[in-house]
């Protein structure tokens, strides 16, 4: 790959008459068409991406913007054949923050595929990240795929439990109900945000909003793109607000009329509000159908795997959905440790091992690293696997342990060649427990 620079732009020529570079505000509206095409549902133009492509590659957008977007275009034609982008963001990791890319809207033209244009806009985007300083990417992408790139399944996604519409209780006819739902307006945002905080302190990695993204993705984004959140406040009959719930405008990609926020303020029973608002959100997955030409599809409380209105009333659910997962990429796995050494060092320092000291070092077969614990402190270096490893993972899965999707006895039932000295399991086991994320992306 030829790489030419200008003042203003990088270009990378690419064979065959194939240009990669960054998007400009003149591909704005070529690419949402690109996008509404190539992402298409059945073969047909999808307008909430095109939409949603015209925001994230708006100049406006807090994080992303053109020079987040990358094209390969056919200079024989002018024609956009490929494109993906990646969403720069913040994530914590128990509270910790961490720089993110988010790779979206991947895709090519079908008589270009197969010949490397995704592969090498990820090579460009994994540079770009490393210079950035992010320490992670994430996709919610099609399966297997995105293994190739460095990315392995570490982190629940979309997993939760479902409600179907046929079986919701109707109001009685001597019932009146006792929540209302409506919209939120910016004037709801302080309740918005505080539970929605309270939410991802309950998740291991999380992905905290500040009130100008609250305002641009609920008040600003149009309701016809794929990154808006239909926020609902739920009040009492006399107009107490006393939860929100988040849904969503069109199905989700497993034909479901997803639920992303259910939260209520402390003092709300949970049990007492849901035969309500599953009549209201049947109410509204209703209207998302007609408008999609597609029948009434299952409620589905896409919550992760555990979510205090699954214990409040579990009769009320029908079906458990297994997590899908996000993939995700780690660089640096040493500096990613170093980053998050203060939630190690807690976890260790309240366990049984406390006052453990020791060194391990860790292959990941085309990878290694040290784990150094001295004094209480702990700390990571690079290093390069030989015959001498204590702890031995399959490539990448060990972002599985770290992410607290799988424990290590998971990851050893699942993996023969995953192999750990007796002496280090219970160091693993307490610095890497398992530990579900629910992580609602900025988009
Ligand atoms: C999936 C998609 C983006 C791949 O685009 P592409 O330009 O063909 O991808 P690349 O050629 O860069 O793929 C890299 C490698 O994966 C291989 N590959 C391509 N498509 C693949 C697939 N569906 N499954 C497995 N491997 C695939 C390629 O052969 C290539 O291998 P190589 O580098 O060893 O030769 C394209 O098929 C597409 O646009 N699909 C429809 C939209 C979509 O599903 N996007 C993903 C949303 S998450």
């Amino acid at each position: 790959m030829l790489l030419e620079r200008s003042n203003t732009t990088t270009v990378y020529n690419l064979d065959d008459n194939l240009i990669l570079r960054f998007a400009t505000l003149d591909d704005i509206e070529p690419l949402a068409q690109f996008n509404g095409r190539i992402h298409g549902d059945d073969g047909k133009f999808n307008p909430y991406i095109a939409q949603w492509t015209r925001e994230f590659t708006s100049p406006t957008h807090p994080t992303c913007g053109p020079g987040n977007v990358t094209i390969v275009e056919d200079t024989r034609t002018g024609h956009i054949v490929s494109s993906m982008c990646s969403i720069p963001q913040t994530w914590t990791y128990d509270g910790v923050p961490f720089l993110v890319g988010r790779p979206e809207a991947v895709g090519t033209d079908p008589a270009y595929r197969r010949r490397g244009l995704i592969r090498a806009q990820f090579d460009v985007f994994h540079a770009k990240g490393d210079a950035e300083g992010q320490l992670a990417q994430g996709i919610t992408g099609i399966p297997w795929y995105y293994r190739q790139f460095g990315y392995e399944y570490a982190i629940d996604l979309d997993g939760g439990r479902c409600v179907y519409p046929s079986l919701v209780s109707p109001l009685q006819a001597d019932e009146t109900e006792a929540y209302r739902f409506r919209l939120a307006t910016p004037d709801d945002l302080p309740l918005v945000m505080e539970l929605y905080d309270r939410d991802c302190a309950r998740s291991s990695v999380a992905c905290p909003r500040s009130a100008a993204e609250w305002t641009r993705i609920a008040f600003e984004v149009a309701p016809q793109s794929a990154g808006y959140h239909a926020l609902h406040i739920i009040e009492t009959s006399d107009g107490h607000a006393v939860g929100v719930i988040r849904t969503s405008r069109t199905l989700s990609w497993r034909g479901m009329f997803p639920v992303r926020i259910f939260a209520v303020i402390e003092g709300q029973s949970l049990r007492a509000l849901l035969p309500a608002a599953l009549r209201w959100l049947k109410s509204e997955a209703e209207l998302v159908a007609a408008a999609h030409e597609k029948p009434l599809p299952t409620l589905h409380f896409e919550l992760g795997e555990q979510h205090p209105v699954f214990e409040a009333a579990p009769e009320l659910f029908h079906k458990i959905t297994p997590s899908y997962a996000w993939y995700v990429r780690v660089p640096d796995v040493p500096r990613f440790i170093n980053t998050i050494a203060p939630v190690l060092e807690a976890r260790l320092a309240r366990s049984s091992l406390a006052g453990y000291g020791g060194e391990m070092k860790v292959s990941e077969c085309v990878r290694g690293f040290k784990l150094i614990v001295e004094a209480g402190k702990i700390r990571s270096e690079p290093w390069t696997p030989d015959d001498h490893d204590n702890v031995m993972f399959p490539p990448y899965t060990f972002n599985q342990l770290l992410f607290g999707r799988r424990s290590l006895s998971d990851l050893r039932y699942m993996f023969p060649d995953c192999g750990v000295e007796p002496e280090f399991e219970p160091v693993l086991e307490t610095l890497f427990p398992r530990r579900p994320s629910h992580v609602l992306p900025m988009a």
